[in-house]
């Protein structure tokens, strides 16, 4: 693969993860902008607090998508170079927090993520994923269980013998979502965390 193509894999992957699916549904939907309502968080969980499950489960579907098409994308054009492929889903979760398209203001790449990673290391992110789900209905706080996913998918990636650049990849990711979840975490630590269902209309 030569250097312009392994620099216009890495590019798309940013522009997919750019296209912030629950802004665009906002605007569309209700006339309002996703980041200025709720918890101002531009993903599928704040979608379900400010516009309804319907609404957040179209965002989660569509952002869960966009990892697993950069994922793929880059799989087919940068054949037999891994860590193309690796940086190509790191770089359309950059996409989703940090959208070009959108005044850098995105989500907290988890559902993009969750694309990225089950294609990378299914097995990993299964298990994780029923540790968050299982998380996430005895608690309800969203942040937690998708941190859980994060972190313990590299850990699975290990136990399962996943290949080391999927395990430090993903290792990347995890560390993404903690930078991206510190307001999360210091309210989680407060006992002052919002769970899921719970409506507001106004920024938190
Ligand atoms: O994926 C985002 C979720 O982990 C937290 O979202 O809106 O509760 O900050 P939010």
């Amino acid at each position: 693969m030569g250097n312009d193509m392994w620099l216009l894999c890495l590019l798309f992957a940013y522009g997919i993860g750019s296209i912030s699916t629950s802004t665009i549904v906002s605007r569309v939907v209700a006339r309002i902008d996703i980041r200025e309502h709720g918890s101002g968080n531009a993903g599928a969980t704040n979608t379900v607090r400010v516009l309804g499950l319907k609404w957040g489960l179209v965002v989660l579907i569509a952002d869960v998508a966009k990892g697993v098409i950069a994922s793929l994308l880059a799989m087919g054009w940068a054949h037999g170079t891994p860590w193309v492929v690796y940086a190509a889903g790191i770089a359309a979760i950059a996409g989703h927090n940090w959208p070009v398209f959108f005044g850098f203001r995105g989500g907290k790449g988890i559902a993009t993520a969750i694309g990225v990673l089950s294609t990378w290391m299914l097995l990993p992110a299964l298990a994780a994923g029923a540790v968050a789900v299982a998380l996430l209905l005895l608690t309800r706080y969203v942040s937690l269980a998708s941190l859980m996913f994060t972190i313990l998918t590299p850990a699975f990636g290990v136990w399962f013998h996943a290949p080391w650049g999927a395990v430090a990849a993903s290792a990347v990711i995890a560390l993404l979502s903690i930078y991206r979840h510190r307001q999360n975490i210091v309210r989680l630590a407060k006992g002052k965390e919002h769970r899921i269902f719970h409506r507001q209309e106004t920024r938190m």
